[in-house]
C-alpha cells in the first residue's frame, strides 16, 4: 500500500524601510509585533558588536523605546545582548548555544520574538539559534549593513560555518519580519557601503534592465553622503528583486540546481579564500561579476558594449576589477580560482549550473564552462581594467 500526503506550508514576511527605528516616535516595530491584549509580548534582542561600536548609544535607545512603548504590551525580555560581529559570529555553534541559553534564563516562549540587529553574519548565527529554540522563535530582522539589506538579510537561510565549510549547519526559517533602518546605512563604513553594491549590480543584470541602468547612470555617486538616497534607493529596488525571485521562483528551499542569486559567486566565493579574506564578499563578487559578463560576451550573451558598460559601472563605483589572487596557479600551472568551479558543483550535487545574462536583465543558465573561454574573458577583463584605469588614476586604480 502506498500514501501520499502533501503538507503545505505558507509563510508571511513583511519588509519595512524606516529611518532611525528605535527614534520613540517610530511605531514600525510596534507595528510589527502581535501581541496578545492582556499579557503583551516579549523581545530579546542581540545587537553586532561592529553595530554597537559604531553606535554606543543603541542599547540605551532601545531600552528607552521598550519603556516609552510600554503601553503598548511591547516588553524587553532581558538587557540587549552582544554577539561579536563578522564571520567569527558564524565560526561553529557558539552564537546558537549563546541565544540557547539566553532564551532559556528569560523563558523566552513561542509567543516571543527574537530581535536582530547586525551585519549578514550575525543575522545568519543568531537566526540559527531562534530557528532551533523550541523548534522556532520568531525573528525580526534588523540588517546593518548595505549587503546585509539588500541581499543577506532577505533570504530565508540561516546558518554557521562547520569543519572548514561555510554554512555547513543551517536551516530554512523564514523571518517574521524585516526592517531595513537607513540610519544603519550612514554608520557603516564606506567599504562596506560599496561592497553591498555588487549584488545591486548583480541582480539588476539577470532581472532589471532599468535598475541598471539607473545604476550605471548614478555609479559615481551611489556612495556621496550628501546624497544618501541614492544608496537608500539602490538598497530598497535590490531587496524588493531578491525577495521577489525568492517568493516566486518556486524552488526557495533550494532544491534544484539553478542559482540565479548566485550569478558571478562561483569564482567570488573562491576569491574571497584564495585572498584570506582581504576580499571581502562584495569586492570579490564585483570580479566575480565582471569576469561573468566578459565570458557572457564571449559567448553571445552580452555585446561588447553592455560587457564595457558593466565593467565601467563597477569601476565608477570604486571596486577594482583585477586581484593578484587571480593569477595564482597549482603545480600544473592551473589557475586555482577553477578550483571554485568544483566547488560550485559539488554544491550543487554534481551537474554543473551556472547563471549568465542574456542580454542586459534577462538570465538563461548555462551548463558546461569552457577553460579557454574564460581565459579570453579574464584577458578582456584585464584590458578594460587597464583601459579604464589609464583615464582615471584615482579610486580603485591607485
Ligand atoms: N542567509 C543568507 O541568505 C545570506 C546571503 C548572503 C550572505 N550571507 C552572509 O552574510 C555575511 C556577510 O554579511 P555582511 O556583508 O553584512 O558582513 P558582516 O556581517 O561580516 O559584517 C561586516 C562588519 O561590519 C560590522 N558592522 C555591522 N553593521 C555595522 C554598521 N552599521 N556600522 C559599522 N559596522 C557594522 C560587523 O560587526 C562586521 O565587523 C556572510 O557570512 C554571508 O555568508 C547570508
Ligand atoms: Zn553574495
Amino acid at each position: 500500500m502506498m500514501y501520499h500526503y502533501h503538507v503545505a506550508v505558507e509563510w508571511d514576511m513583511q519588509l519595512r524601510f524606516t529611518d532611525d527605528v528605535f527614534a520613540p516616535e517610530n511605531t514600525c516595530l510596534l507595528d510589527l509585533l502581535e501581541r496578545d491584549p492582556t499579557r503583551g509580548v516579549r523581545c530579546l534582542v542581540f545587537i553586532d558588536q561592529g553595530l554597537a561600536q559604531a553606535d554606543p548609544a543603541l542599547p540605551e535607545r532601545i531600552h528607552h523605546w521598550f519603556a516609552q512603548h510600554e503601553d503598548h504590551g511591547v516588553h524587553l525580555a532581558a538587557v540587549p545582548q552582544m554577539v561579536d560581529g563578522g564571520e567569527q559570529a558564524k565560526d561553529g555553534l557558539a552564537v546558537a548555544e549563546q541565544v540557547g541559553r539566553c532564551c532559556l534564563e528569560h523563558h523566552i516562549c513561542r509567543h516571543s520574538y527574537i530581535l536582530i540587529l547586525g551585519g549578514g553574519a550575525v543575522l545568519d548565527a543568531v537566526g540559527l539559534g531562534a530557528s532551533l529554540v523550541h523548534r522556532g522563535i520568531r525573528q525580526i530582522r534588523l540588517p546593518s549593513t548595505v549587503l546585509a539589506q539588500d541581499d543577506a538579510g532577505l533570504g530565508v537561510k540561516n546558518g554557521v560555518n562547520a569543519f572548514g565549510n561555510k554554512n555547513f549547519f543551517g536551516t530554512f526559517q523564514p523571518p517574521w519580519a524585516i526592517v531595513n533602518d537607513a540610519r544603519f546605512l550612514r554608520l557603516c563604513h564606506p567599504r562596506e557601503r560599496r561592497s553591498g553594491l555588487a549584488e545591486a549590480v548583480k541582480v539588476s543584470l539577470i532581472k532589471d534592465a532599468d535598475f541598471f541602468s539607473w545604476l550605471a547612470g548614478h555609479a559615481r555617486h551611489l556612495l556621496d553622503e550628501h546624497a544618501p538616497h541614492l544608496l537608500e534607493e539602490a538598497v530598497q529596488r535590490c531587496a524588493h528583486l531578491h525577495l521577489q525571485h525568492i517568493t516566486s521562483s518556486g524552488d526557495p528551499f533550494e532544491h534544484g540546481s539553478s542559482r540565479p542569486l548566485d550569478f558571478g559567486h562561483w569564482s567570488a566565493h573562491y576569491l574571497e579564500v584564495l585572498s584570506q579574506h582581504r576580499l571581502n564578499h562584495g569586492e570579490a563578487v564585483a570580479i566575480g561579476l565582471a569576469w561573468d559578463c566578459c565570458y557572457a560576451e564571449a559567448i553571445n550573451r552580452l555585446s561588447a558594449a553592455e560587457c564595457e558598460a558593466v565593467i565601467e559601472s563597477l569601476h565608477d563605483m570604486g571596486f577594482a576589477l583585477w586581484d593578484p589572487v587571480l593569477n595564482l596557479r597549482d603545480a600544473q600551472g592551473e589557475r586555482l580560482v577553477y578550483q571554485g568551479l568544483e566547488q560550485f558543483r559539488e554544491h550543487l550535487g554534481g551537474n554543473l549550473t551556472l547563471a549568465m545574462p542574456d542580454g542586459i536583465g534577462r538570465r538563461r543558465d548555462i551548463h558546461s564552462y569552457q577553460r579557454n573561454t574564460g581565459e579570453w574573458a579574464l584577458n578582456r577583463l584585464r584590458q578594460l581594467q587597464t583601459r579604464l584605469c589609464r583615464t582615471q588614476a584615482t579610486g580603485p586604480c591607485s
